[in-house]
């Protein structure tokens, strides 16, 4: 597989990284030399803790460090690509500009996926001519830890480009699970939702403390970080907003924020980022 990545923020620039690790010859794009600049020294961090505690031999290392091809040209980071996954904001307007680029600039052949958390490829595909070759591959922050790719098929989508899409994360080294309708929030958001509002009820309800709820679920479900120490961790901002777009999007009282957590937000409480959340943290 040829692969370019479009985006080298936090996710672009791990997802090249990790295929780089699996042999895939990557190129990584930004339109920001600086970010290019950034991802590079970020994975070359990540790479060499790996190094250091005897995890991945040197030569591996450097191989799969210049193994990523960088530039901040779209149309030579595609040029030679089979498979295309866009990582750019979550800006709707954005997305769709980057895909009318690639589908001029790109392989006719080329698959067109995106890493969009929230965008299912329905609401992008229709700016290209290839709809049939464009799908969604949703990657898990740090994609050099996460194993899973969720594959969702839009209602175009062929069954060769989901086929394509399984076999380039399996490449890639991540796990694929495939999801055959676009739904808000693919599987692991939904479940996690789900779990997250249930422990937000019960400390609305005064059932429990939030400390005593993280335990629970730590020390009973085996979770590695409970619901609100995770919020901390993702910032309760981002845990604010995707409840928040969900319960807009369904209209579904079940998603509805939690005025605890609305409180939080509100006082700018943000959880590690900010020093404080639901837990305080050493600055
Ligand atoms: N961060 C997460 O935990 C996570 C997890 C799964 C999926 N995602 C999705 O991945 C995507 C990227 O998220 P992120 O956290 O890496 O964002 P980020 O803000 O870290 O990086 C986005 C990158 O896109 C680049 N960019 C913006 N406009 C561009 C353009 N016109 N051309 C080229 N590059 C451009 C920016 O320079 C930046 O480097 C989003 O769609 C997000 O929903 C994020």
């Amino acid at each position: 597989m040829n692969l370019a990545v479009i985006g080298a923020g936090s996710m672009g620039a791990q997802i090249a990284q990790q295929a780089a690790l699996g042999g895939v010859d990557v190129f990584l794009h930004d339109k920001s030399a600086a970010q290019l600049e950034k991802a590079r020294s970020s994975n070359r961090g990540h790479i060499m803790r790996r190094v250091e505690k005897g995890k991945l031999a040197a030569d591996e290392a450097e191989k799969a460090l210049s193994g990523v091809h960088e530039s901040t040209d779209l149309t030579e980071a595609v040029s030679r690509a089979d498979f295309v996954i866009e990582a750019v904001f979550e800006d709707l307007e954005l997305k769709r500009s980057i895909f009318a680029e690639l589908d001029r600039a790109a392989l006719p052949e080329a698959v067109l996926a995106s890493n969009s958390s929230t965008m299912g490829i329905s609401k992008i595909a229709d700016v290209t001519s290839r709809p049939e070759r464009c799908v969604n591959m949703h990657f898990f922050y740090p994609v050099l830890v996460m194993d899973l790719v969720e594959v969702v098929r839009g209602p175009q989508t062929s069954d060769e480009t989901v086929e394509r899409a399984m076999s380039a994360a399996r490449e890639i080294g991540r796990t694929p699970v495939l999801i055959n309708k676009e739904i808000d929030g693919f599987i692991v958001n939904r479940i996690l939702h789900a779990a997250t509002q249930e422990a937000y009820r019960l400390l609305d309800a005064g059932v429990a403390g939030f400390e005593d709820i993280d335990t629970a679920v730590e020390k009973g479900l085996n979770w590695p970080m409970g619901p609100f120490r995770l919020g901390d961790f993702s910032g309760l901002d981002v845990t604010y907003n995707a409840r928040l777009h969900m319960y807009r999007s369904t209209g579904d009282e079940r998603f509805r924020p939690s005025p605890q957590l609305e409180a939080k937000v509100k006082a700018g409480k943000l959880g590690r980022k900010t020093g404080e959340g639901w837990y305080r943290y050493a600055k």
